[in-house]
């Protein structure tokens, strides 16, 4: 947490805010667009419902509240991290039990430097502080549901199968909070985290060593990692489908399907529309207002059939309930009134 009661007054600002947003204005949305069409059964098709939730007295609040109070959590949480944390970070990336290797020839894709993703200015991989700064911007955007990054841990306990792993490959890894739990819950096992930003790599070093976690944290493209065929007998990902391109995810998948061993599994946290239209439009239309380009396409193209052209069996998605279970049966969340992210699991298995 920031220092400066200054620094702390426009974070506590911005999270209220943006809660107000989740528990109030989303609901209240929902509400006005049942009364305006009392009776009349709504389109399953978000983009049909659009020109009628764009018409409803609250929306301009809902779309503007949405898109500048994540502008202004950028800027609050980038006046409160300095350069000289980030220097620390850098002087301390490679000392302890992880390793790093970093590849000054990696080239980053126009895709991925091209957009301002999460409207995080400069995105996570431009300069030293960028992975400071994504670090405490996410952690403030789940407060109060990520105490001690429980969703991760959730996500390792109930969405990974509890077997002997050799080597785990967690990609698109960012400063460590997806891999840290990999490496706690199966110690015996060599642990990868690959991601393309520098900046959070180191940061994802000094983390992993400051909680003596011996991770090789490797810059490379998630698509082409260089680690050996068949090398791995689990390989994930968290938040990394949704930012990737539509015409990359076969190459997401082919890669991954080429690390996996026969008998290997592959298990990637991501989000799935619901079929509920309302809130899928607003899910559509958040990744518009927040800078996520590839996030509406992902989700409406079938990945279990990617997966499945990539050599992969058994490819099926299950909803992610982030608060308690965890890991669901089906492709179904729980009835919720606030807004929130539909999280689900894309599960697949290389055959044996
Ligand atoms: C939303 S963050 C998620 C980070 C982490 N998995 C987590 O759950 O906190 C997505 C990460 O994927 C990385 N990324 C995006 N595309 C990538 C690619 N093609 N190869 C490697 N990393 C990628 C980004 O740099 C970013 O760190």
């Amino acid at each position: 947490m920031p220092d400066r009661i200054a620094d702390r007054a426009a974070l506590d600002f911005v999270l209220t805010l943006r809660r107000r947003w989740a528990d109030r204005l989303y609901p209240h949305l929902r509400d006005e667009l049942e009364a305006a069409t009392a009776g009349v059964p709504l389109s399953r098709h978000p983009r049909a419902l659009a020109a009628q939730v764009h018409s409803l007295p609250a929306y301009a609040w809902f779309a503007w509240v949405e898109r500048g109070s994540q502008k202004m959590l950028w800027r609050a949480v980038g006046d409160s991290v300095s350069g000289r944390q980030a220097s620390g970070v850098r002087r301390q990336a490679d000392a302890g039990p992880a390793s790093l290797t970093l590849d000054p020839a990696v080239e980053l894709p126009g895709w991925y430097t091209e957009w301002d993703i999460h409207l995080q200015p400069g995105g996570v991989w431009s300069d030293d502080t960028a992975a400071l700064v994504y670090e405490l911007g996410a952690k403030l955007v789940m407060l109060g549901e990520n105490d001690d990054y429980k969703f991760h841990r959730l996500f390792v306990e109930t969405a990974v199968p509890p077997r002997h792993y050799r080597r785990i490959v967690d990609l698109g890894c960012g400063f460590g909070k997806s891999t840290w739990p990999l490496k706690k819950a199966h110690p015996q096992a060599e642990v990868i985290g690959i991601d393309l930003a520098a900046p959070c790599l180191r940061l994802a070093a000094q983390r992993a060593s400051a909680q003596g976690l011996d991770i090789r944290f490797r810059q490379a493209n998630a698509s082409s990692t260089g680690l050996e065929p068949g090398s791995a007998d689990l390989v994930t990902s968290t938040m990394l489908l949704h930012e990737t391109p539509v015409a990359e995810l076969p190459n997401l998948l082919d890669e991954s399907a080429r690390l996996l061993a026969p008998g290997g599994v592959l298990r990637f946290l991501d989000f799935q529309l619901t079929g509920d239209a309302f809130r899928d439009l607003a899910m559509i239309e958040h990744g518009e207002r927040n800078n996520e380009p590839f996030m509406a396409p992902m989700m409406a193209h079938d990945l279990t059939a990617i997966a499945a052209d990539a050599g992969l069996v058994n490819a099926r998605w299950r909803a992610f309930d982030e608060r308690s279970e965890g890991l669901l049966d089906a492709l179904a969340w729980p009835p919720r009134r606030d807004w929130h992210f539909p999280w689900a699991v894309l599960e697949a298995e290389k055959r044996t």
